[in-house]
């Protein structure tokens, strides 16, 4: 287990599409603890293989500290509603903006055996959610943001909401 490096905006490696995980090996495995301890280390709620420089359709959510969810290849198969809100990211340290997203989805993942697994959430996992698949297919919030992007105070003990 390790803290990784977080890419940060302007890295292109955010940028690319991630490709598919056909097999889970002892490789894939350390890399899905590291993001997990990466996350928490860094206070957030979510965190895509690309934010560690690894080009690969994995995703680690938790969105109350005692909930982790791996997503492995997620696809979102459902979505409804809206809500509009204030979101952050790792890789864009010290910034946050409003961004609309769905209330609800569904997504359809694989866990760290490749078996189908379905997550649901609202609200604030429904957010993570959808951020974080952004994440796979080289989108950042930032595009999405509603007005301008606001500055925050550096990220501390106390930052929770950065995706
Ligand atoms: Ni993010």
């Amino acid at each position: 287990m390790a803290i990784r490096t977080i890419r940060v905006m302007g890295d292109e490696v955010l940028n690319k599409v991630c490709k598919e995980v056909t097999k889970v090996n002892d490789h894939t495995l350390e890399l899905i603890d590291d993001m997990f301890d990466t996350m928490y280390e860094a206070n957030g709620v979510g965190l895509a293989a690309p934010q560690v420089g690894v080009l690969k359709r994995i995703v680690v959510i938790d969105v109350t500290g005692e909930d982790p969810i791996l997503l492995i290849n997620p696809k979102i198969v459902e979505m409804s509603g809206e809500q509009q809100g204030s979101e952050g990211c790792l890789s864009v340290p010290g910034k946050a903006g409003i961004v609309t997203r769905a209330n609800y989805v569904k997504v359809v993942a694989q866990n760290e055996k490749l078996e189908t697994i379905e997550v649901e959430g609202t609200e604030l996992l429904a957010r993570a959610l959808q951020h974080e698949i952004d994440h796979l297919d080289g989108h950042l919030y930032v595009e999405k943001v509603e007005g301008e992007l606001q500055n925050v105070r550096p990220a501390s003990e106390d930052d929770e909401d950065e995706e």
